[in-house]
């Protein structure tokens, strides 16, 4: 068995929290992470509910596997998990504020410098205190590099390679979201308040999530699996299938991450930024002409995801061992 993969039932993790938490013994701050521990993964199964776009983006990418990536991913998977990276896509997200993960957080986004509408790594790459390449193309880059390193048994004891598949594969899908990239003053939109339809949002949040949401209610009866057939079906034979080989190219993964990134902050301002002011409604307008970017950046996002993991696990075109970030 490999120990990577250790089984660990979900039972047994919240036991282990639960006694980390005691020795803090501050019963509020216990009850608080447990309450959040409980309502995000539930019990008997770890089940993300509020971030679709990963989702899709990582079976997206699973199913684009090569037998050997494919292989690697499930052993690296805990066995809760069944195989499906999907369910487990989401993680990041679950433990960035968790204390002992605090330090992950600056790498879901880059803040660019406002209207720049431009990224540049040695700039833009860094926290708030200019901690570098703490953001989410450095990580990409830095997770990637660590796999690569992963030979089945032999991998680096400094790493754990099932959080940094996890890693990877989240941030793979927040560089793709234009708002990832966005603004450093309005933090990606963050404290742009408006309103989606009826209720209360913010543009980062229509992009994270309300676009993906309405676009489910409207065309797909609210079924996820349905929108990500369409977005499949329309790459492997529909709009998009003469684009497939282009989002894949790619020589230098380091120029390739950064392209991404540039990429989702000229969406950013072109489609997302663009008219938009701060406690306006935003509706149908918006919507019908921001659906299909937001389902493009899942797709590429997906594509993306499966070829940086057949590159990593596939043998067909190892990469070097010195993937530096510029
Ligand atoms: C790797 O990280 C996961 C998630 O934090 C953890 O459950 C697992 O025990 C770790 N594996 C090793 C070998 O430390
Ligand atoms: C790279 O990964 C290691 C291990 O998780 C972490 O300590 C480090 O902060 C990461 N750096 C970046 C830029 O992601
Ligand atoms: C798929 O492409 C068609 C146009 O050919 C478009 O109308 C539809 O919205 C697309 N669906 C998704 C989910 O991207």
């Amino acid at each position: 068995m490999n120990e990577i993969t250790k089984p660990r039932s979900t039972f047994a993790l919240t036991f282990s929290l639960l006694k980390g938490m005691r020795k803090i013994g501050s019963f509020r701050l216990w009850s608080i992470y447990f309450l959040g521990f409980v309502l995000i993964n539930g019990f008997g199964g770890v089940q993300a509910w509020s971030k679709e776009g990963h989702i899709m983006t990582c079976k997206i990418a699973q199913e684009l596997l090569v037998p050997n990536a494919a292989h690697v991913v499930r052993m690296l998977l805990p066995d809760y998990a069944n195989g499906d990276l999907s369910t487990l896509c989401v993680w990041p997200d679950q433990i960035r504020h968790w204390y002992r993960y605090r330090w992950t957080s600056p790498l879901h986004f880059i803040d660019t410098p406002d209207d720049a509408c431009s990224f540049d790594y040695s700039r833009d790459c860094h926290d708030t205190h200019g901690g570098k390449d703490m953001c989410v193309a450095g990580a990409i880059k830095n997770y990637t590099s660590q796999l690569s390193h992963y030979h089945e048994g032999t991998s680096d004891r400094r790493y754990n390679m099932t959080e940094a598949l996890l890693f990877l594969s989240h941030f793979m899908g927040d560089i793709h979201q234009p708002m990832h990239v966005g603004f450093t003053t309005d933090e990606g939109g963050n404290t742009i308040g408006l309103r989606w339809f009826r209720h209360k949002s913010n543009l980062h949040h229509v992009w994270d999530r309300e676009i993906i949401l309405t676009a489910a209610a409207d065309f797909y009866e609210k079924d996820m699996g349905s929108l990500q057939k369409a977005i499949q079906a329309n790459f492997t034979h529909g709009l998009w299938s003469e684009d497939v080989t282009s989002w894949k190219d790619c020589d230098d993964l380091s120029t390739c991450i950064n392209k991404y990134a540039m990429e989702s902050i000229k969406m950013a301002c072109t489609w997302g930024y663009k008219g938009v002011e701060a406690g306006e409604t935003l509706s149908d307008n918006y919507f019908n002409s921001r659906m299909p970017i937001v389902m493009k950046r899942i797709a590429q996002g997906g594509v993306r995801l499966s070829m940086i993991l057949n590159r990593v696990f596939g043998g067909l075109d190892p990469l070097k061992d010195t993937l530096v970030a510029t």
